[in-house]
């Protein structure tokens, strides 16, 4: 059976345009209950640990440093079938493959300054989820 939670972060590019609001007025919108919520700057160490899993993917090294560019938001989401509704609400991870009213549709700049996260199985959000909070967080 599909989980109720999933990890997500609004990324540095979308923080510095000023698009938080609007994106998590969108979240709330499409029926996403925030659980846990936090800004925070990554250091570069922070940002290849949270995304090794691609550590060898040539886009890597760029990623590292555009995650560590400047603040996020990472919010822990609560909804019936959360990971994949998410992902549907959010969109292609390449703004060029977005469906219209997606958030990286939207926001998004480029494949890698897309705006937001969203965590793909029921077990990386749990995963991704405790990377950034406590279990006294999480709510
Ligand atoms: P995200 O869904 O957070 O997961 C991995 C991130 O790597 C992705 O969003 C993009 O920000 C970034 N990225 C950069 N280049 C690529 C690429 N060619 N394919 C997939 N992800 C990429």
């Amino acid at each position: 059976m599909a989980g109720t939670k999933t990890f997500t972060m609004i990324k540095p590019d979308a923080f510095a345009d000023g698009n938080s609001g609007a994106i998590i007025k969108m979240i709330e919108e499409a029926g996403f209950a925030i659980k846990a919520m936090k800004l925070v700057r990554l250091t570069a160490e922070n940002a290849g640990g949270f995304y090794a899993v691609h550590k060898e993917r040539p886009f890597y090294g760029d990623l590292v440093k555009y995650m560590s560019s400047g603040p996020i938001i990472a919010m822990i989401l609560e909804k019936e079938n959360a990971v994949e509704d998410f992902r549907k609400f959010i969109g292609a991870t390449n703004p060029a493959e977005a469906a219209e009213g997606t958030v990286r549709k939207l926001f998004a700049k480029s494949i890698e300054a897309n705006a937001i996260h969203g965590s793909d199985s029921d077990e990386n959000a749990a995963i991704e989820g405790s990377f950034f909070f406590s279990e006294l967080e999480k709510h």
